[in-house]
This record gives structure tokens, sequence and C-alpha cells, in this order.
């Protein structure tokens, strides 16, 4: 079985259920500053798990691209990589344990409508229960229906309570995991089992999180006003599995990837081609959602993946140029799953090759400096080496790196802590703030303005909110006058004066196309949208946008708009930066 036909069986089991399928959503989440990437096929849902309506219905399904990079240092060993598909079905306030559990079971086991795996091969934890929540007891007895209870564990919330960051829905999880070695491992004892996970005789295929509860701040704070199931499950192990490969990177999602970085090496290392593959894959299906290397936040993570790729491709012996051609076997594998990728595959080309050459003029310099003893920041400033590179060559000689210099030396230099991303850095996923609920509010009133002052045919083409200021990309053929600028505030804070009302509405897509509600450019939408308005008394309708939210409930919420700065972000886009004050 192909990893396609995985995929497509995935969501057709599920569909069969009475899920109704969902779009991926982009790597690059909208709207929500504290994130980097989208880290679970949950991210998109958090609303929807809170007890929000979902415009589809209570049962859903998807793949959703992750990016993961808190292991990269893993990368290279059998199972780890800082891009994946997460396979993911969804109960909002809909079914329970039961049906979950049992979906799973039969999606893994099941030879015609699912994977036909060798259920003897599987092994199952479930969560042993704590101050917050009781030991699952009832989660144990359904699997006792599926599987003997010699492979299946209690576990501490260690390993089996999710959550994503320190606020939102959360809750006990049970984890399936399969067995890849040949000879097949039979009963385990817990201890046995637990050791056969480190040694990655064992991997996770699949979680099921029951997700009831709430947590804030890091605590758990009480039930949700529903019983959600979350699941998620790797793709890329799930191939493995079902291909009987002991590793992700012999699976038909790398194989192509891989065999092209040995016909570029002129030495062989396996770790390094590993992360060649993986590394390029990870960035060139981040640039395909839109992030371009640079500095700070999510740039600075694709920077990092980019230079660390050229490392090893320079240590395998690739010629200045060549990592294109890895890109190429890339885009031909997604082309078909992710559109994106295609539409901008001359972009990410370009981007890595832009890299690829920036980087190479400076690395074997920097490389010899490094062996001098040359400072971490000098090694940044001068060669472009991101600090973590130069921690992992320090490692690889066993050198200490004074990392608090360096940080100093970087916030001197550039006020890092202004730039937000060093609370980005952490992950997780922060509750919207006030700030940038306001601030997502004016962001509608201002396309609005535009159009009404400047031109019509303005289109949104990106967005950005932070805690401090709004940033709108659109398209528009000319510089804004002073006088249009000033138009467009003053109308903007008319409208912020005579308090309308912020209305959120589901409709069918085609209803939302009819009707002219503004959506992103190149965005996707699922059959079903939800659609923010902003009236007034008499119904007249100010500005009509798709949107998944959050908004204030009245526009008199807001304060005082005013726009900071209005530039060219390229050719045809203008740029605009906001605040509230
Ligand atoms: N949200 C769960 C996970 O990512 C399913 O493991």
């Amino acid at each position: 079985m192909t990893s396609n036909e995985i995929r497509q069986k995935f969501l057709k089991f599920f569909e069969n259920r009475g899920h109704k399928v969902i779009p991926s959503a982009s790597l690059v989440p909208e709207n929500d500053p504290s994130v980097l990437f989208n880290t679970a096929g949950m991210q998109p849902l958090v609303p929807y798990l809170m007890g929000q309506k979902h415009p589809l219905g209570d049962r859903l399904v998807n793949v959703q691209k992750c990016v993961r990079t808190q292991d990269i240092d893993e990368v290279g060993d059998n199972t780890h990589d800082t891009f994946f598909e997460m396979m993911g079905n969804w109960s909002l306030g809909d079914y329970f344990k039961e049906e979950a559990i049992t979906w799973s079971y039969e999606f893994l086991t099941n030879k015609e409508e699912g994977l036909g795996l060798d259920p003897k091969r599987l092994y199952v934890t479930v969560f042993e229960g704590n101050e917050d929540a009781p030991r699952d007891t009832e989660a144990y007895d359904i699997w006792k229906k599926f599987i003997p209870e010699n492979h299946i564990y209690f576990m501490s919330a260690k390993s089996n309570w999710w959550s994503v960051g320190e606020n939102g829905p959360c809750g006990p999880d049970t984890e399936m995991f399969y067995d890849i070695t040949e000879e097949g491992l039979g009963d385990l004892t817990i201890e046995e089992y637990k050791k056969a996970d480190d040694e990655q005789k064992v991997v996770e295929i699949w979680n099921d999180v029951f997700m009831q509860y709430e947590k804030k701040d890091g605590k758990v704070i009480g039930k949700l006003t529903k019983q959600n199931v979350d699941t998620g499950s790797g793709l890329e192990r799930v191939v493995m599995a079902v291909q009987g490969k002991s590793n992700i990177f012999e699976t038909d999602l790398f194989s192509d990837i891989i065999s092209k970085i040995n016909s570029l090496s002129s030495s062989f290392d396996e770790k390094a081609s590993r992360i060649v593959a993986d590394h390029m894959r990870t960035s060139v299906l981040i640039i395909a959602d839109g992030a371009l290397p640079s500095n700070t936040g999510r740039g600075y993570i694709l920077r990092r993946l980019l230079r660390r790729a050229v490392r090893f491709a320079d240590k395998l012996g690739f010629k200045n140029g060549s990592l294109v051609e890895v890109v190429e076997v890339i885009i031909n594998k997604y082309k078909d799953v992710y559109p994106e990728i295609i539409k901008n595959a001359d972009k990410i080309k370009s981007e890595v090759n832009g890299e690829e050459s920036k980087f190479r003029l400076t690395l074997e310099k920097g490389l010899k400096e490094f062996d001098k003893g040359v400072s971490p920041f000098d090694l940044y400033q001068s060669y472009g080496f991101p600090i973590e590179l130069t921690l992992e060559l320090a490692k690889e000689k066993g050198i200490e790196v004074d990392v608090d210099s360096f940080n100093k030396k970087m916030e001197e230099h550039q006020k890092l802590s202004q730039t937000s991303s060093a609370g980005m850095f952490k992950g997780g996923l922060a509750g919207h703030s006030e700030k940038t609920v306001k601030l997502h509010t004016a962001h509608h009133l201002l396309l609005a303005g535009l159009q009404t002052i400047v031109d019509p045919s303005i289109k949104q083409r990106g967005s950005n909110i932070t805690e401090e200021r709004l940033r709108i990309d659109f398209i528009c053929d000319h510089k804004l006058t002073d006088e249009e600028k000033t138009k467009v505030e003053n109308w903007v804070n008319d409208r912020i004066k005579e308090n309308l009302k912020v209305v959120r509405r589901e409709m069918p897509l085609v209803e939302a196309e009819k009707i002219g509600a503004q959506m992103e450019f190149g965005a996707k939408y699922p059959d079903v949208v939800s659609v923010y308005f902003v009236e007034d008394n008499n119904g007249n309708i100010v500005s009509k946008e798709f949107c998944g939210g959050p908004h204030v409930e009245n526009t008199g919420e807001l304060g005082h708009f005013k726009i900071q700065k209005e530039e060219a972000s390229s050719a045809g886009i203008r740029r605009i930066k906001a605040v509230l004050e």
C-alpha cells in the first residue's frame, strides 16, 4: 500500500462513519503570533474544541501538515522528522471513548477498509490517573475487547496526558504502538515494553485524546462544556509499519528523496543524508505556505533548517547549487497532495538557491574560524552561523560555548526581545489576548475602509497580528497618498465611534461567495464557512469577511485606530501597519 493510498483510506474510513473531510490548514497559523507553525491536527480546531460550533458539524477528519522542531537533534534516527502529516478524526461533543478506540483499532487492523496491520503487534498505553482526572479504566476495558491485557499498560500523565502548550483544551489519552521488529516481540511486561520503546522496537502510530478538560497557565482548571475526541496518527510512521520498514526513510515518502541525495553525494553518511532529506522536505513545505528565511520567528527556524541542510550536504560532497535537485524531487512527491507547492515552485527553488549560495560563501571560512575559537556571536554576525549550528559543532568537538554571552550580545545587537520571537520560540498555543482580538476586528474594518475610500477592487493578500500592531498586505497598484491614508483612518475611526455590532454567521461557501464576503486571495476554504459581519442597527453591512475569529462584539471596544506605516511589500502589493491607541 502506498502513502497516497493510506491517506485516502483514512479519510474514506471516517467519511463512511459520518465525518466531514476538512482541508489541511496552512503550516503557518493565521493571526496567532504566539505559534510559529501548526504542530498538531487539532491546533487549527482549538476554538471548536473549546465549544464553538463548527460549520461542518461535530465529526471531522483530515490530514494536517505539521512542523515540530524540538527534536531536531534526533533527526537521522529511525523515526524522527521535523515535518510530518497527521491523520486525525475529531468528535466535537459527539462520540467518545467507545467509538474512538473501536475505530482506531478497526482502521489499523481491518484488511478491507483499513490497513490490515497485525493485531498481535499492537501495544497500547492508557492514563493511570492523578489529581486532575481518574484512572482511565474505561479506555482499558474497551481495549481489552480487542487485545490481550499483557499488551495494555497504565502510564502517568507524562506520557498519557495531552495538551498543546499551557492554555487550552486537554485530557488523558491512549496511545497505540506497533512492533516493527522482524521476529516479533510477543507479550511484554511494562518494563520490557518501556525498554522496547526506548530502543525504537515499537513506535507510536496513533494517539486518541479524550479532551474534556481546560488548562490555564499550565494548570487544569476544570471541565470543558463538551467531551471531545482529538486523534492524531503520524502518516510517516504508519506508512513505515504498513510497508514493513524499520525506518521512515525507507518508505515511499522518502525513498526517492534519499536516492537523489545519494546520487549527488561523493561520500556515504547515512545520518547526513537523512538530515538533508528531512530538512529540505520541511523547508519546501514551509516556503510553499508563505514563510521566507529571515533572522526572526518562523523565518529563523526556516533559515536554521536550510543552513543545517547545507552544512550536511557539504559534508556529503554536494556541489554548490545542487540542493535544488532535491527540491524538485520533493515538489514532485507532494504536488498532487498539496497543490500550493506547485503554485510556488519557482519561489521555493529560488529561495533555496539563494540561501544555499549565500551560506556557502561563508560556510568554509566560518568552519575554519570556529576551529580557531572565534566567538559564537562573530560566527553568527560575520558568517551567518545560527547559534544552534555553533552549539552542534561544539558538541561534536567537545568544546564549551558561552551561550549567555552570545545572548547578551544578540540582545544588544538587535533588541531580540522586542521582536516577540523570544516568546514565540517556546511554542504552544497561548489564548488569544484581548489586544490581538481587538486588532483583528480593526483589521476587518481597515480592509473595508481601503475598499470604500481607495479602490473597491482591493483584495487582501496576507495578514499578521501581534500584541502591538496589525499588518495587512493587499493588492493595489499605487502608493497611498497622505490624503487617502487620513481618509481611511477617519473612516475606520467613524465606524468605531458608531458602536457597530460584530456578528458571526455560518453559511455554505457558495452563498458566502455570492454575497461577496472577503476571502484571502489564494486561501482554501471548506464547504461551509464562518463569516464575520460588522453591521449597523438597520442591518446595513459595513464589512463581511470569511474568518474563524475571535472578534470583539462591538466596534466601540476598539479605541483609536492609527495607520503607522504604508509601504511596498512586493510588486503590486502594498503593506500597512496600524495600531490601536
Ligand atoms: N493532538 C494529539 C497529538 O498530537 C492527537 O498527539
